[in-house]
């Protein structure tokens, strides 16, 4: 598990080769396992293939347009447990993480990619979200193209404190 932690990378090169419904739900099924606030669950899961991702592209320009496949996550409102905490984008965040790592540990490459506040009324239309669901982040998922990428050194003992804050700020 720490070796995939680790190991994992941004994904945005992607080859033209098909990512199958199966490996799409398993990864999805990893994003169903993530911890919730109350264990509500708050997300829903859109798979987006041809047509319906290149509008999304469109409407979200940010994204590596070479991936086969991609899964939008979004935060539905009506299950959110603490509103004022905002609890059910922490649910997505949570299982966003999740689904990249089982994208990784399946052989495959994904990148977190942000939904802009002006696209998703936009993103809300195209696909016909309802009320309170909402776009929260986009998985582009498919075979590398080329390396993956190096694993960087990221352990910071600055950035960890014991008891009480220690040094200048990391
Ligand atoms: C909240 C969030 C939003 C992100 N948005 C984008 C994005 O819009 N486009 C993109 O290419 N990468 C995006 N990333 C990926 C980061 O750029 C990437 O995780 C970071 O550079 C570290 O690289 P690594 O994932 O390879 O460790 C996002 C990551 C997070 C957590």
């Amino acid at each position: 598990m720490i070796d995939l932690i680790k190991t994992r990378r941004s994904v945005r090169k992607f080859r033209d080769t098909a990512v199958g419904d199966d490996e799409l739900s398993a990864i999805i099924e990893a994003g169903m396992y993530a911890p919730s606030a109350g264990n509500e669950q708050a997300w829903q899961f859109v798979v987006l293939r041809g047509e319906a991702l290149g509008e999304y592209l469109r409407l979200n320009g940010n994204v590596p347009r070479s991936a086969p496949a991609g899964i939008l996550v979004c935060a539905d409102r009506t299950r959110e447990k603490y509103k004022g905490m905002n609890t059910a984008a922490l649910d997505c965040a949570a299982a966003t993480q999740n689904m990249l790592l089982a994208a990784h540990a399946r052989g495959l490459g994904a990148v977190w990619t942000a939904v802009f506040d002006t696209a998703k009324d936009g993103v809300t239309a195209l696909l016909g979200l309802p009320g309170g669901v909402e776009p929260f982040a986009f998985i582009p998922v498919g075979h590398y193209d080329g390396a993956r990428g190096e694993v960087p050194e990221r352990f910071d003992t600055s950035r960890i404190h014991y008891n009480k804050w220690q040094g200048a700020r990391g």
